[in-house]
């Protein structure tokens, strides 16, 4: 038996909150509140929503050739108590010292929120060709490290108001931890949905959680498996990649079927051509894309002959800086390589955290990731973990609130 947690709560027993607030408050004497040190209010909201959470390596787990799972629990000693509460699909922004440089990466949670209520956060993390952060972590990251994270954040959730009942979950790569969290909370009874997972890897030695999935298909009848190998063959799975007639064949026939696709640029370029062909409404596709914005400059549409080196001048907490930049990587990799702790959540233009003003310059924002909205547009706003220059460039940055 799951316990209860925010999503299995009656919605409409909200509806009555407004009036029975007012009552309570009519009928309250009308005297001074107690000075406490802290409220229970207060508490709650920071247990819920805290600005850092202080965690620690529990386990190391080898999950799959250059893939490890690590078991992290809350660091009491450093001042967390207790993990935050999440919704399956969220990710933790990780903090980490690497040489002079202070980066972020956000890792999506491959456990679950029961799991979380249980005392333990996974993530699930594969090394990335020469990969900066994912290499130092696997590379580094022993029973013990003492990790810094935000708290849960992301949008990349189910929510029944807006998804169909079935979901079809297009994952590639690393792409799969957000959909083990999915899966477990489905079978938890948290999330009210049906997932049909295509799960796209190279070969089947690839694939993370297999044991796992073969297990919750087997215990709940709400979450099916579907192994797409691109490099290999093998029984009881599909081969090839994650086409629109994939898609079709596992998908309900006769009724709406919500999307969720989840891993890298190359997997996007594709299916979303893909998709395009099934005449899905817009809000049941959903993305969430893993990892940075790659080769800006073979896009169509980039600025012919601005290929090029450039310098970056960036106010920031009342300093200014003057620092190289390149056509090649974002202005916020720019940033982080000359060592300037800039604010950054997502990395793909999604969230908005590192929303900043451009001064002067020109760039180059990729419009499949262009997430601004009108008035950032026209007040020159930019989001620097998907902003190119493409000439000398000045940019004011607020300073980072949380990690
Ligand atoms: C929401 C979300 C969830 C994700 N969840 C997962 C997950 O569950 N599991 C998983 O494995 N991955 C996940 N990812 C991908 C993950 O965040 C990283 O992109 C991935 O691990 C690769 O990071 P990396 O640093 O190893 O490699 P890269 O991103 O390739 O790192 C290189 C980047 O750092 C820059 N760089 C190189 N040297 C320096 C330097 N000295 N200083 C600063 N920058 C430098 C490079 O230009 C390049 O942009 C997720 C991504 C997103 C957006
Ligand atoms: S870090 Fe999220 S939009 Fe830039």
């Amino acid at each position: 038996m799951s316990k209860p947690n925010i999503k299995s709560l009656d919605m409409m027993k909200f509806t009555a909150m407004v009036p029975t607030r007012e009552e309570k408050i009519a009928a309250a004497p009308a005297k001074k509140l107690p000075e406490l040190k802290s409220y229970k209010a207060n508490e709650l909201a920071a247990a819920l929503h805290p600005t850092v959470q202080h965690l620690v390596v529990a386990e190391v787990i080898d999950a799959a050739p250059d893939v490890k799972t690590f078991v992290l629990k809350a660091d009491a000693e450093a001042g967390t108590k207790s993990l935050a509460y999440f919704s399956a699909g969220q990710y933790l922004s990780l903090s980490l010292k690497i040489g002079e440089s202070t980066i972020t990466r956000p890792y999506s949670l491959s456990s679950s929120p029961q799991e979380a209520l249980e005392g333990k956060y996974m993530l699930t993390i594969k090394r990335a060709g020469e990969g900066l952060v994912s290499n130092f972590i696997l590379d580094n990251w022993k029973v013990g490290e003492k990790v810094t994270a935000s708290a849960p954040l992301g949008v990349f959730t189910y929510e029944l108001l807006r998804d169909a009942g079935t979901v079809i979950g297009l994952a590639g790569g690393s792409g799969i931890t957000p959909f083990r969290s999915l899966a477990k909370a489905i079978a938890d009874g948290d999330e009210d949905a049906k997932l049909i997972l295509l799960y796209g890897s190279r070969t089947l030695e690839d694939a993370v959680f297999q044991a796992e999935f073969k297990e919750l298909e087997k215990s709940c009848d709400k979450f099916k498996l579907v192994n797409v190998l691109s490099d290999a063959e093998a029984e009881g799975c599909e081969h090839g990649f994650i086409t629109a007639d994939l898609i079709k064949k596992y998908a309900p026939a006769d009724e709406d079927y919500s999307i969720f696709m989840c891993g890298p640029q190359a997997m996007y370029n594709f299916a979303d051509k893909e998709i395009a062909t099934l005449g899905i409404r817009r809000k049941f596709v959903r993305h969430e894309l893993f990892g940075e914005y790659r080769n800006p400059e073979k896009d169509a549409d980039f600025p012919k002959g601005k290929e090029g080196k450039y310098t970056l001048s960036v106010k920031m907490a009342g300093k200014e800086f003057t620092i190289p930049c390149t056509s090649e990587e974002s202005l916020l990799v720019a940033m982080e390589r000359a060592g300037i702790a800039a604010p950054a959540q997502c990395r793909s233009g999604i969230c908005g955290y590192c929303h900043s003003q451009l001064l002067k310059g020109d760039v180059y924002v990729p419009k499949s990731v262009d997430g601004r909205r009108l008035a950032d547009l026209q007040f020159g706003y930019i989001h620097p973990c998907i902003t190119f220059p493409v000439s000398d460039v000045s940019i004011d940055v607020p300073p980072a609130r949380t990690v």
